[in-house]
């Protein structure tokens, strides 16, 4: 049989081709991802990623709850406007500790993958609870019952040990006061939470009313800390076109 009339049975029978697409395509996915699970530089370390503090991840998890991914990105990519407007475009690391990570592609409203630190906190709690309050003509909707809610933090502990076993690297030390560094890093300026976490763990009472411990708290010290933690000007940042 010659060659030709060997590829004749792919032409000629659709079921043989539609096989002998999939198996290339298989094979040819496997040689891109198989590598990356073995390869360690596949997500270069930077210094000053640490994992999420409770607060910060019960402010995630409200973020996740709220939706807000599906109008904002976390995603800064490597293009000059991009780079322009947001900062640094993201490094996979900064995404290390996120299960699920937030990327998200849909901007109705602007990335926020280093919106931490860019306003008081004064502002974001105003802005949550009525965005027109302070950017008179948002689309973004108000999401005021993160003031009154108080924060559930019921399953917190368990949420932390998860991620400790699928790779987040929490002591046991952290696991351990989980309740306790809830509470601690909402309330005042107190360094028990830095020192579990690293300075970049920062406490106070982030939405301006210390009499109770509220989701607010808990997403504006998620949203001060995005972005935050890497020191760009640390590295040799020639991609940095600021
Ligand atoms: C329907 C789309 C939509 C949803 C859902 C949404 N936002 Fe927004 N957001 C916007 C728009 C549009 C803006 C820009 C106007 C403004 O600042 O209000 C914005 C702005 C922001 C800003 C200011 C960013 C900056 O750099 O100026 C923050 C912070 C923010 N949103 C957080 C959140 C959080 C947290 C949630 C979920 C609780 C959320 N958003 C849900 C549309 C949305």
């Amino acid at each position: 049989m010659s060659l030709i009339e060997k590829h004749a049975i792919f032409e000629k029978n659709s079921i043989v081709l539609l096989v002998g697409i999939l198996i290339a395509v298989a094979i040819g996915g496997l040689v891109e991802i198989v590598p990356l699970f073995y390869l360690k530089s596949t997500i270069e370390k930077v210094e000053g990623m640490r994992p999420y503090t409770p607060l910060e991840l019960a402010g995630r998890n409200i973020y996740i709850r709220e939706g807000c991914y599906n109008c904002h990105s976390q995603m800064i990519r490597p293009m000059r406007d991009e780079i322009e407007r947001y900062g640094h475009f993201s490094l996979a690391a900064e995404s290390m500790y996120d299960h699920p990570f937030q990327w998200s592609s849909k901007r109705t409203g602007p990335d926020l993958a280093r919106v931490g630190n860019k306003y008081s906190d004064k502002w974001q709690v105003e802005h949550l609870i009525n965005p027109r309050a302070v950017v008179p003509d948002s689309i973004m909707p108000g999401y005021p019952h993160l003031a009154k809610n108080e924060l559930d933090t019921k399953h917190l502990d368990s949420m932390v040990k998860t991620h400790a076993l699928v790779g987040v690297p929490y002591t046991e030390d952290q696991i351990a006061n989980v309740a306790k560094d809830v509470v601690a890093q909402a309330t005042a300026d107190d360094s028990t939470v830095a020192k579990r976490y690293g300075a970049s763990a920062k406490s106070r009472d982030f939405d301006g009313n210390p009499a109770k411990v509220t989701e607010m708290d808990a997403v504006v010290a998620y949203l001060q800390m995005l972005g935050t933690l890497v020191d760009f000007s640390k590295y040799d940042d020639k991609a940095n076109l600021r």
